[in-house]
């Protein structure tokens, strides 16, 4: 609560110093629970500048998302109106299968601003520190068979990038089958997890991870080379409001045309944001590795890879590499 009151007295005074004998008096506390305060809110993420006989002066506030801002930045029906914004959790993912077995309904969507067992796919961890990036996980229940669940993470992948193109510039592009990258640097990773019964979907919570605003400073030595972040790529800090809005518009947009029209104009955005078509890879697949030249998408979303002695192959999971 004084913390509260301490922030407010400094932020309605911006860039002037108050001292710490009139904050002191003014909220009726000790000079000393006055610096307790001001560093416990140091290590909340505020900055502020102490100089002696002058006072304390606010530097900068943390990057904390606010429910007003995502949801000004939408223009969905469904889409993240629904939104649950959390500070902590282990993972968005853990957070919305909760919710989804309450009967949430579709476009549901759970943001964190920070993750403590990020989960990535073929069970990595996913590095989430607090209020630097998007760490999010959607809603849907579609009314599909179990088999089509692959098509909404390709899905996924072009509605990401699609907006993270149009708000920062970054010119990004899909690895199969859903991460998105920049000149080879992974800038966010998609993970999209189908609970079904009767070979049916129940649902599908689609997790989305950004690297937004992350330094290079940030990342730990085994990713520095490996994963980037859009701040890095484009030298500016990224509005992460409007970007989470500009995912949920795109999304909802696609999987609308998905529902009506099938996977076929998806998988056409999709092959065209791709920077696997056409390049010869090795692919890892539970049934070992397999080389070749990714050819396109088969209907069903498989990837067609031409194998170094001329035959088709469709792969349908695994891990490529560039
Ligand atoms: C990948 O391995 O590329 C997928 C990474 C997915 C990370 C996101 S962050 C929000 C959601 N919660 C998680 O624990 N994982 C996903």
């Amino acid at each position: 609560m004084e913390d509260n009151k301490l922030l407010d007295m400094l932020m309605q005074t911006p860039g002037e110093y108050i001292s710490g004998e009139e904050i002191s008096r003014r909220l009726g506390i000790s000079r000393t629970a006055v610096w307790k305060q001001i560093n416990k809110l140091r290590l909340e993420g505020y900055e502020f500048e102490a100089i002696s006989r002058r006072g304390y002066r606010l530097v900068s506030k943390p990057d904390k998302l606010e429910y007003t801002d995502v949801i000004k930045a939408l223009k969905t029906n469904s889409f993240g109106q629904r939104l649950k914004l959390i500070d902590v959790t282990t993972s968005t993912q853990e957070e919305m299968r909760l919710l989804a077995e309450q009967g949430a309904p579709s476009g549901s969507l759970i943001i964190a601003e920070e993750q403590t067992s990020g989960r990535g796919r073929h069970g990595r961890k996913w590095l989430s520190p607090a209020g630097k990036g998007i760490w999010m996980s959607l809603l849907l229940r579609p009314e599909l068979p179990l088999s089509c669940a692959p098509q909404l993470t390709l899905l996924c992948a072009v509605a990401v990038c699609r907006a993270i193109r149009a708000v920062t510039g970054v010119n990004t592009g899909i690895k199969w089958p859903n991460d998105l990258l920049v000149d080879g640097r992974k800038v966010c990773g998609i993970l999209i997890e189908s609970v079904g019964e009767d070979e049916l979907i129940r649902y599908c919570v689609a997790g989305m991870g950004i690297d937004v605003n992350l330094g290079i400073e940030d990342y730990p030595a085994d990713l520095k080379g490996i994963a980037s972040s859009l701040k890095i790529e484009s030298g500016r800090d990224c509005d992460r409001a409007l970007l989470i809005g500009a995912v949920m518009n795109e999304f909802e947009k696609l999987y609308e045309l998905y529902l009506e029209q099938g996977f076929t104009p998806i998988g056409h955005l999709w092959e065209a944001l791709s920077v696997t078509i056409g390049k010869k890879i090795t692919v890892k697949t539970a049934r070992g590795e397999i080389q070749g030249t990714a050819d396109g998408l088969d209907p069903s979303g498989a990837l067609i890879l031409k194998s170094n002695d001329g035959q088709n192959i469709n792969i349908f999971s695994g891990e490529v590499q560039l």
